[in-house]
């Protein structure tokens, strides 16, 4: 199960057609996909895709739709949330964040990866199995990786290293080039302040 913020989630609407289709209820997400092979229902629900179902019925009279959109079983594949914001970490205070404390209302425990000043959600969008325990960078989890990843390393000394002014052009692009990933992908939730 995956966590997705409400803006993640819209994209999962049908229009690109390498990704599934989900419609969400109370903010449980449903994946919808098979409805393409549905032509009948498919034409009930497709002005759902990317939406709340429920929402969208809050102003209309037919809980029936509601109640048929249950029943149809569709398999729960994640939860909306609202990802924390304005955070104002220290270094030492992201380590806290590594994926071992839960967080209230989402699936998967916060996970938090600093990179360039920002602090990024990382659990976000199936982002946790790369940085859980037990995942391949779980290294990284609760750390300020800015280093390691422009030096693309999984030394010790560069997962400790934070200071992104020794980095040389080659690896000030890679770091861009992070940056620019991450910010597609996951929700920044704060900056670091030391
Ligand atoms: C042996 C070489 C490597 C291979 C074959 C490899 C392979 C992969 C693959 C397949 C993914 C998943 C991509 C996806 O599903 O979106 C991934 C993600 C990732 N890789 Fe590597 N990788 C390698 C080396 C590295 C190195 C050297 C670093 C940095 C030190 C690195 C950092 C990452 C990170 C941070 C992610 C997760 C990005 C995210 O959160 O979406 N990888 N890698």
């Amino acid at each position: 199960m995956e966590d997705f913020t409400k803006e993640q989630f819209s994209k999962f609407n049908g229009n690109d057609k390498d990704k599934p289709v989900f419609i969400s209820l109370n903010d449980y997400v449903y994946d919808v996909s098979s409805l393409n092979n549905n032509k009948e229902k498919y034409t009930i629900y497709n002005r759902f895709f990317g939406k709340d179902i429920g929402d969208e019925m809050k102003n209309v009279s037919d809980f029936k739709l509601i109640d048929s959109f249950k029943s149809e079983n569709f398999p729960s594949i994640g939860k909306i949330s609202i990802p924390k914001s304005n955070l104002m970490l220290k270094r030492n205070e992201l380590l806290k964040f590594n994926g071992e404390n839960n967080n209230e209302k989402k699936i998967n425990n916060s996970i938090y990866i600093g990179l360039n000043g920002n602090i990024y959600d990382v659990s976000y969008h199936g982002g946790d199995k790369f940085y859980k325990e037990g995942g391949p960078y779980q290294m990284f989890a609760g750390k300020d990786v800015s280093v390691a990843l422009a030096k693309m390393s999984f030394d010790k000394k560069d997962i400790e290293n934070y200071n992104i002014s020794s980095l040389n052009e080659e690896e000030k692009i890679c770091l861009k080039n992070w940056e620019k990933t991450f910010k597609t992908k996951y929700p920044i939730v704060g900056n670091i302040i030391d």
